[in-house]
């Protein structure tokens, strides 16, 4: 049961439950970009961003990944294990687009031989700067052994997504994970969804995600639809 609201992020609110090991993310309508300057709502977006994610998680759990989901209290509320954050975004990139071909010489759509892995400090008000481990152990954000595991944990992730999407015709060139402690091990929480990672259509490499908005192209609502109905097809029946 829905107690008093802890926290309330930019496309999420987290409530309490009668049980202090679980809690309930909500997922929300609001839709924001570039830390919260560019902002909008999108009918039914917490919707497919909750249904999606949801399939994101019981994919991963299938592969061995263990994460925070625990099962779906309604279409967008979402039961999950209380974890402790860790303040790290991180970033895995399998093909160039978005910051990294602003920030460096690579072009948008070059394919990284392998995947590149990036941790940013998760603050706003320091504007999600990246980190290398020297500066994520001195700001204690993360201690050395659990780099390695985040670093292991998303590569596994992404190995598990690529062909999963691949199968419902899209490319996956990047996305954002966050992790938390709970009971000594490190545990895979958030949400997997089209706030979170680039979608591209195999076919036309048309962007199927938040960067619709984010970048003005075109209709939001038509490519978070499109994204459910490959990943979910089911809810639509
Ligand atoms: P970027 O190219 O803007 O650095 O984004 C990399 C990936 O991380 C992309 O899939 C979008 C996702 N992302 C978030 O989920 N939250 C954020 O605050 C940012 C900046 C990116
Ligand atoms: N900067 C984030 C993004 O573009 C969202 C936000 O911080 O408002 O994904």
């Amino acid at each position: 049961m829905k107690r008093e609201q802890l926290y309330s992020g930019k496309a999420k609110t987290i409530y309490k439950t009668d049980d202090p090991d679980t809690l309930i993310a909500e997922f929300r309508n609001s839709l924001t970009a570039f830390n919260g300057e560019k902002k909008g709502e999108m009918e039914l977006k917490g919707y497919y961003n909750a249904q999606i994610s949801k399939k994101m998680f019981e994919m991963l759990e299938a592969g061995g990944i263990k994460t925070h989901f625990v099962s779906m209290l309604s279409d967008i509320d979402m039961l999950v294990r209380k974890v402790e954050i860790i303040n790290i975004e991180v970033i895995v990139r399998n093909i160039a687009a978005g910051s990294i071909t602003k920030k460096y010489p690579i072009k948008e759509g070059s394919v990284f031989k392998s995947p590149v892995l990036v941790f940013d400090f998760k603050s706003d008000e320091y504007g999600d700067p990246m980190l290398n481990d020297d500066i994520a152990v001195a700001l204690g954000v993360a201690t050395r052994e659990e780099l390695a595991t985040l670093r292991k944990l998303a590569l596994r992730i992404n190995e598990l997504l690529v062909p999963y999407l691949d199968g419902k015709g899209i490319l996956l060139p990047d996305f954002k994970l966050e992790f938390g402690r709970k009971d000594g091990e490190i545990i895979l929480a958030d949400e997997i969804s089209c706030d979170t990672c680039r979608f591209w259509d195999k076919e036309t490499g048309k962007s199927m995600d938040k960067d619709v908005f984010r970048f003005d192209k075109g209709d939001i609502s038509k490519a978070y639809e499109e994204v459910a109905r490959r990943i979910v097809p089911e809810i639509f029946k």
